[in-house]
């Protein structure tokens, strides 16, 4: 596994138009090289995250997420119009290595392929709180290389730097591993009444 750190060069400024993005840090990995780590994500992007979630042959994005459906055959514009923050790690030949996103979101609601036609027609009048939900994805190649614990915390960091008030949220399906224990590197834990047996799904909190 390879060692990876992330330097924050300054801190994300709001508010984010769509498609506009900042550097706002690097990520340096001992096999990888440097990435930079943006908040926002430009057209350019945007156009990668919609291929990546249509690819039928990452099996982990189609199985284990609603990105085909949230990114690929749906708008990003209107994802991003729920209040979502996106940062994205980007290699040296600007591809997308990986996504981490976060937005208000009532702890435990699931994501669409877990909701009835009813749940989805709620899903834009949810009432925001104080629980926001964080969200990650890295892609191949640069998937299972050691990456996310850092990028991901430095992410969590700075979304708290301007939410202090935010409680984080991330729901998981149980049987996935890699998801599981990221969370856990993260400080998350299960929060068991979330637990919902028949879809082996879970959230899972840092308070
Ligand atoms: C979940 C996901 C983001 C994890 O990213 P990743 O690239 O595999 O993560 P990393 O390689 O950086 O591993 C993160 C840490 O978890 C550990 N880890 C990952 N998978 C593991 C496994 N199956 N068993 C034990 N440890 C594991 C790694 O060793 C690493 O630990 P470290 O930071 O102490 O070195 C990625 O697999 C993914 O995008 N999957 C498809 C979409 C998805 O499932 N998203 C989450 C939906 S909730």
């Amino acid at each position: 596994m390879t060692r990876a750190s992330v330097t924050m060069d300054r801190h994300v400024e709001l508010p984010l138009p769509l498609y506009a993005t900042q550097s706002v840090g690097r990520l340096e990995s001992q096999e990888l090289g440097t990435f930079r780590l943006v908040v926002g994500l430009d057209e350019a992007l945007v156009a990668q995250l919609r291929a990546y979630s249509l690819d039928e042959r990452d099996r982990d994005i189609q199985d284990s997420t609603s990105d085909r459906e949230r990114f690929g055959t749906g708008s990003y514009e209107e994802w991003y119009s729920k209040n979502r923050l996106p940062f994205a790690l980007v290699d040296d030949s600007g591809a997308l290595a990986a996504i981490v996103w976060f937005g208000p979101k009532p702890l435990g609601r699931k994501s669409l392929k877990y909701l009835t036609d009813a749940e989805r027609a709620e899903e834009l009048l949810q009432k925001e709180d104080v629980w926001h939900t964080l969200v990650y994805r890295s892609y191949v190649p640069y998937r299972g290389k050691g990456l996310m614990t850092p990028f991901v915390r430095a992410c969590v960091d700075e979304y708290l730097h301007l939410h202090p008030e935010a409680k984080l949220w991330v729901g998981v399906s149980t049987k996935n591993v890699s998801s599981i224990v990221l969370a856990s590197k993260l400080g998350f834990i299960r929060r068991e009444d979330s637990f919902d047996a028949e879809k082996q799904w879970v959230a899972m909190v840092r308070e």
